[in-house]
């Protein structure tokens, strides 16, 4: 991973990916063209990179030759296309050939083609390293494209965001979430995670996602996803995995400028943690930590039922069932400490104490991340 100014970039195409790609095209053009010389024109800023290691590899006589045109700001396209230097040659009866490094809108295009109305050119061909067939709006026909990307933002190898990345030899593209600190809290049944989840959140400016609450909302709001979870509930059975990761994955979303998230209640197997992982990837982010809150059995037995009193909440209410509950995430969530560990990504903290000493020691973890 890589910053640029404010932004985070993975790496997305090898250096020698683009040099396969690169090599395609110079034979396939040396190809097409015969014995005709060609004029290749180069867009500057962005394709020098790819004029260069082009013309390198095209193996007949041909020349070279710049314009410049600019249509980007920060990470978007404008229409605002303007020329800073123009053709310095006479082209007539010419094949010319430009060479971009990539196509987006294809605003840039339009303007090429403007230029050459009144070039009497015999042939005009465009030849772009990357094209992103989402983004281009114009109907020029593109006859040689070296690799289809998606419609995001790539820097390196010639393609800069303001300024900065274009002397990388491979791409990186944008990452869709910028940098985030993701935490699994973790705990038996009376630790506190909720507690400490509401400090942290605000300590952090986190969001806190409880599955539990996720859940109650909504199968609360009857969205179709609650009413999904609620089927499987009604009949006692438990809700697939897939029903609660979308619904999580919607949480996500909701939340796309979130510095990071909370996760409370969810992973509770191997499985889920696998999930939730894919999820994360697919985020471009990742869990950084699982962090526990160690407590007592008997503990958690006088807290759950002092909470029982006032909460309303039927399974606080029953000593067995509590004790039940306890033992139940010890057989089947307590695996998730191995899971979390072989990352070196657990983290064990004393949950005995006044609220905001757990506070300092969730706090302690969290600033070292
Ligand atoms: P278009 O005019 O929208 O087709 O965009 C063409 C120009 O925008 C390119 O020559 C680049 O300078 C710039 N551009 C388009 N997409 C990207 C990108 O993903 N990263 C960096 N520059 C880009
Ligand atoms: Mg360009």
């Amino acid at each position: 991973m890589i910053k640029l100014h404010d932004k985070f970039f993975k790496p997305f195409i090898s250096a020698k990916q683009i040099d396969d790609a690169l090599q395609r095209m110079a034979t396939e053009i040396a190809d097409d063209l015969g014995d005709i010389v060609p004029m290749f024109i180069g867009i500057l800023n962005g394709s020098f990179m790819v004029v260069s290691d082009f013309v390198k590899k095209y193996p007949k006589p041909c020349e070279v030759t710049f314009i410049k045109l600019a249509s980007y700001e920060g990470v978007k396209s404008t229409e605002d296309i303007q020329r800073l230097i123009g053709l310095t040659q006479d082209l007539t009866g010419r094949t010319v050939i430009i060479l971009e490094d990539i196509i987006d809108t294809g605003n840039t295009l339009a303007e090429v083609h403007r230029i050459f109305k009144n070039e009497n050119v015999k042939s005009l061909k465009i030849a772009t390293l990357f094209y992103k067939p989402e983004a281009y709006k114009k109907d020029f026909k593109l006859h040689y494209v070296g690799i289809e990307i998606p419609n995001k933002f790539i820097v390196g190898y010639g393609l800069d965001y303001d300024g900065l990345g274009r002397n990388l030899p491979e791409v990186y593209q944008i990452k869709q979430t910028q940098h985030m600190t993701n935490l699994v809290l973790f705990g038996p049944p009376g630790a506190g995670k909720g507690t400490q989840a509401e400090f942290l959140k605000e300590k952090y400016n986190l969001v806190h996602i409880s599955t539990g609450d996720v859940f109650r909302f909504n199968i609360k709001n009857e969205t179709a996803l609650g009413m999904l979870a609620k089927s499987y509930i009604d009949k006692g059975e438990l809700v697939p995995d897939q029903v609660t990761i979308d619904m999580l994955n919607a949480e996500v979303e909701k939340n796309a400028d979130a510095k990071g998230f909370i996760f409370d209640g969810f992973p509770r197997t191997n499985a889920q943690a696998e999930a939730l992982e894919k999820l994360m990837d697919s985020k471009d982010s990742q869990i950084n930590a699982m962090i526990a809150l160690e407590v007592e059995d008997e503990i958690l037995v006088q807290r759950l039922l002092g909470r029982g009193k006032t909460s309303g909440r039927a399974d606080d209410a029953n000593e067995s069932i509590i004790r039940n509950r306890i033992t139940e995430y010890y057989n089947k969530t307590a695996i998730l400490k191995e899971y979390y560990s072989a990352q070196d990504k657990y983290f064990g903290v004393d949950g005995v104490g006044s609220i905001e000493d757990i506070t300092e020691r969730l706090s302690a973890v969290i600033d070292k991340l």
